[in-house]
Formats: C-alpha cells, structure tokens, sequence
C-alpha cells in the first residue's frame, strides 16, 4: 500500500505559520529528479548518473550487515519481522533489510526518490515504500517496528525537526526492539569541515549551488551522542553505543547510534494505533 500525510495545521511549527519541512521538500524533490543515485549516497565521482545501481546496493548490503552485527553483539532487536527505513532514498537499504526481517516499509519525503527506489528494486517482495511528508510519524501506530534504521537524513533537517522524528522513532519501535542511525557526529578540522560546522546555512546554500554545482542545497547538521540520548532517555529509550562509522563522511566524523527501545512507546504523537501503513487521520491517502 502507498500511503501519503498530507500537512495540517497541527504540522506547523507552534506559533509561528512556518512549515518546518519546506525547504526540505523542496530540496530533496529537485535532487531527487536530477541525481538521485548521487544524492543520496554523495560521492562526486558518480555526480551525473555514474552511479551504478548494482554498486549502490551492495554498499547498502555491506552497511545493513555491519549494523545488524553490532545489533547481534550488542544483545539487541532479537525479533527480526518489521523494520522501517527512514528517509530510504532510493531503496539503498531497503532491500538489504529484507535479508534480515520479514517485512521493510521504506519511507521517503521525495516523490522521485521514492519512484526510483520502487524502480530500482521492482523485483524485492517484502519492501514497501511510502510517502510522508509529516514532520511526524502518524502514518505509523506505537510499537510498529522491531528495528527503525536510518541513514545519512537526519543531518539534512532542521535540528528541532530531527528531534521530533527521533521522538517519533521512539514511538513506533515495539519494546525489545532498537533505532540505528548513521549521522555525522561532529565536524573533521578541515577548512571544508569548520565551514560546514559554523557558517550560516545561507552562505553554505550557496556554495553547494554556486561552486560545487549541487542541483539544490543540502543542509547538513552534526548530531552527536550527547544530543540523542538528551531526546530518548527521558522518552525511555537507551542510547547503548555510538560506534564510529569509516563510510561516506567527507568531512565529517560518521557514527552510528544504536539505541535501545523504550519498554513501553513513548507517546510523542497523540495516539494513532492501527496497523503498519494504514491511514489514521484523514488527511492521510491512499495512491
Ligand atoms: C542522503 S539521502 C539518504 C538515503 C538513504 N537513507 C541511503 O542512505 O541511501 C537522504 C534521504 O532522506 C530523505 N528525507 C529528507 N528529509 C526527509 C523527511 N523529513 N522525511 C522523510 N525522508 C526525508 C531525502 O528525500 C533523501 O532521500
């Protein structure tokens, strides 16, 4: 099923009439029609679909595998049915998820990320992949997913909106279960790296479009252990190890967040309880 929240009112952020996710929408629809193989795995010597899809997919097997191994000997997430990939691009790891749980909703804010990823991996069964562009999780009832796994997107959102969603991972992972993240942790001491740390989004914006030639600008926001454990320990969840990740940094510091789900949900979004996917507000279709 094809699920798509729409924005009400109640996504607005409070007291002001700013949508929270209007840049990022944007951004991620132009890179996502331009470059999407590129965007969503940054490696300038595939800029201009030099991406192979094969190739793609498999750093996507090989990541999936190294954290479903930190996951086994850390004791965590032993029951393998629902995962749900955060910001899924194009299914990059997705699929890879499917190796190891029964079932992998696949969910995205981009409409052509998400038709790529339904391309790309036509022929994988027990993946689905869904449109939200809520700054919330209410396509999803509490205690949904075993495992919520997502990379390389939280950096790329304002940081309050990064938190509601880690909020909202806390949420829809079912007790026993755990949230992975790979994000950068902080900045590397190179001039690109203190650039990227302290200048205004603005003058970053535009040197992604003027100088380096990106399609849209991508924001980009550390998020150190320090940060996820201040928004799920007090929901009851557990931050158990940052690891330190070797892949797609540039100049940042990569880590991998592995965290312990709360013994009951925590309750960040009033209520929805049905089932994984389906509608529970009205300005949520089908399509
Ligand atoms: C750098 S790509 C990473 C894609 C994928 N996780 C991977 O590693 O291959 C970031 C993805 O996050 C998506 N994204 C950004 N903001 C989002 C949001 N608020 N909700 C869902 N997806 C979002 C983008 O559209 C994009 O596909």
């Amino acid at each position: 099923m094809i699920g798509h929240a729409r924005r009400g009112s109640a996504d607005l952020v409070a007291g002001t009439r700013r949508d929270p996710l209007g840049e990022v929408r944007t951004s991620w629809a132009k890179l996502g029609q331009t470059d999407p193989l590129w965007a969503v795995c940054v490696d300038h010597s595939r800029r201009g679909g030099r991406w192979d899809p094969a190739q793609l997919l498999a750093s996507g097997r090989r990541e999936v595998g190294d954290a479903i191994a930190v996951l086994d000997r850390l004791g965590l997430c032993a029951r393998r049915e629902r995962a749900l990939d955060f910001g899924c691009g194009v299914g990059r790891l997705t699929a890879a998820l499917t190796d190891h749980f029964a079932a992998v909703t696949g969910v995205d804010i981009s409409a052509p990320m998400l038709a790529q990823a339904r391309a790309i991996n036509s022929a994988v069964t027990r993946c689905t992949f869904l449109s939200n562009d809520a700054p919330d999780l209410r396509l999803f009832a509490d205690g949904s997913f075993d495992l919520v796994y997502s990379s390389l997107v939280l950096q790329h959102l304002p940081p309050p909106v990064a938190a509601r969603y880690l909020a909202e991972f806390a949420r829809v992972v079912r007790a026993g279960g755990a949230i992975a993240l790979l994000v950068p942790e902080r900045h590397l001491r190179t001039p690109r790296g203190f650039a990227y740390a302290y200048a205004p989004q603005r003058v970053i914006a535009w040197f992604q479009l003027s100088v380096f030639g990106y399609p849209a600008p991508m924001r980009m926001h550390a998020l150190p252990a320090g940060r996820v454990k201040r928004v799920v320990e007090p929901l009851g969840a557990r931050l158990i190890a940052s690891e330190r990740h070797p892949g797609y940094g540039g100049h940042w510091r990569m880590a991998m967040h592995f965290v312990a789900a709360p013994s009951v949900p925590a309750a960040s979004h009033p209520a929805p309880s049905t089932p994984v996917g389906q509608p529970v507000h009205d300005d949520v279709r089908s399509g």
